[in-house]
């Protein structure tokens, strides 16, 4: 009798976990930040959306000012996919590394702040879930010392 009661309790839990709702959660687990955060549009959306933020922004304006329309396309693309090379997407990123991308521009502490709190703005306005947003976050911060450089 212990032994079928043990059978029966295998056997439910083995159907709950091939249940849909349980290998969703369970591949969501294992799934890329690329693919959590909604794909290759959901990321040039981000860009776009941040990318406008830090040109409006006072504080860092001053750093965007001066190239022409093909550079600023060139900047967007490569910007996209490095966002999509680090989040774990299908992109290849060909642009400069990132401290060469920065050097000699002397952005300070004071612009990283400003850029962070342009990036969470776009953080919550695309509802970026916990997880992911604090994903973000970490990738972008593990970049500072390539960026900031007047400090
Ligand atoms: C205070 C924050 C930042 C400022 C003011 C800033 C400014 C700039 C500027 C002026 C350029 C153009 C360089 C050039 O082509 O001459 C650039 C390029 C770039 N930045 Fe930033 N940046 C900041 C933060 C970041 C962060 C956090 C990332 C990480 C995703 C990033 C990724 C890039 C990329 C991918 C490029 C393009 C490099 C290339 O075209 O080869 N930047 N940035």
């Amino acid at each position: 009798m212990r032994r079928w009661i043990s059978l029966l309790i295998l056997l439910l839990a083995t159907s709950a976990m091939a249940t849909p709702a349980f290998s969703q959660a369970m591949s969501n687990q294992k799934e890329s930040l690329y693919k959590r955060l909604g794909g290759y549009d959901a990321i040039a959306a981000v860009t776009d959306d941040l990318i406008g933020r830090l040109i409006a922004d006072p504080q860092l304006s001053k750093f965007f000012v001066g190239f022409n329309n093909e550079s600023k396309t060139r900047i967007r693309q490569h910007f996209v996919d490095f966002l999509c090379h680090a989040s774990g997407g299908p992109c290849a990123y060909l642009g400069q590394d990132m401290k060469t991308a920065h050097a000699g521009i002397n952005i300070s502490e004071q612009d990283w702040q400003a850029s962070v709190k342009d990036l969470q703005a776009t953080l919550d306005k695309f509802k970026v879930p916990e997880r992911e947003r604090s994903e973000v976050l970490a990738m972008i911060s593990s970049l500072k010392a390539d960026i900031v450089h007047g400090q």
